[in-house]
């Protein structure tokens, strides 16, 4: 659940994050319905973050395996007794291994969609499914583009397209076409979700991949800014923050000729 499956730089800290963003597990319920996972069914569970969710589909009876590319958060899903493994999910390296891939909240970070795609599907059997959440077009809308305007302000000139990828219903389609797979349901689904932890704890856990983009002594007032500029959308009379996400969640089957 955390970006870093492809990241080379680990900016995931395991107690920051379920200090911070426990609530991306604790709305994870939907996309594990539509798994539906059945027990003694091997299932991977790509971007596993802490292992929050995955413990759902152990519980559930199934066989799981999480891989995430930070060492920190596999630390802490092992520390729950889950299989895991410190893995890049575009160099994933199963072939036939598993009847489900899972992930939640952890696509949008593999902004290089191709090579992971195609290494799920050399995952899973044929015929095996693939369910999945992840931002989707117009994710956290007036947090990217309060970011953008005091990147650029700091004079970094980015549209994030290297930090996130929110395809939209019709490019994610083709995308997992491309990659063998029959598109069973694509959803796009608003999601306003409530920061309790405010809007720059959000930004220190959730963006420091952005952030990363300045030097470390210019990103705290950067976060104090970019939440100023977001607070007219996002930030009620009371104080309370409530984040833009949008879901897409989807259920995908790897064509048995693949
Ligand atoms: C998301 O889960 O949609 C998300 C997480 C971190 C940053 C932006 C979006």
């Amino acid at each position: 659940m955390t970006g870093a499956a492809t990241a080379r730089t680990d900016h995931w800290n395991a107690q920051g994050y379920a200090g911070a963003a426990r609530f991306v597990s604790d709305l994870g319920a939907p996309v594990v319905a539509l798994l539906d996972p059945r027990p003694g069914e091997r299932i991977l569970d790509l971007g596993c973050g802490d292992g929050a969710l995955t413990q759902r589909l152990v519980e559930a009876g199934a066989h799981v395996t999480g891989v995430d590319a930070s060492p920190d958060m596999i630390a802490a899903a092992r520390a729950r007794g889950i299989e895991a493994e410190v893995m890049d999910a575009a160099e994933l390296t199963y072939e036939r291994a598993f009847d489900a891939v899972f992930s939640n909240a952890a696509l949008h970070w593999m902004v290089d969609a191709e090579p992971v795609l195609a290494g799920v599907a050399r995952a899973l059997v044929p015929g095996g499914r693939f369910v999945a959440e992840q931002g989707g077009m117009g994710n956290v809308a007036a947090i990217r583009t309060a970011l953008i305007a005091v990147l650029a302000d700091e004079g970094v000139e980015t549209t994030l397209h290297d930090v996130w990828r929110f395809p939209s219903p019709a490019e994610q389609t083709a995308a997992l076409e491309s990659a063998g797979f029959v598109v069973e349901s694509m959803e796009l689904i608003p999601r306003p979700t409530p920061v309790a932890a405010g809007m720059e704890t959000w930004l220190a856990v959730l963006a420091a991949p952005a952030l990363a983009k300045l030097p470390e002594e210019r990103r705290a007032a950067a976060r104090a800014r970019v939440a100023d500029l977001a607070a007219p959308a996002l930030r009620d009379g009371a104080g309370n923050w409530t984040a833009d996400y949008v879901r897409l969640r989807f259920r995908a089957r790897l064509e048995t000729a693949a």
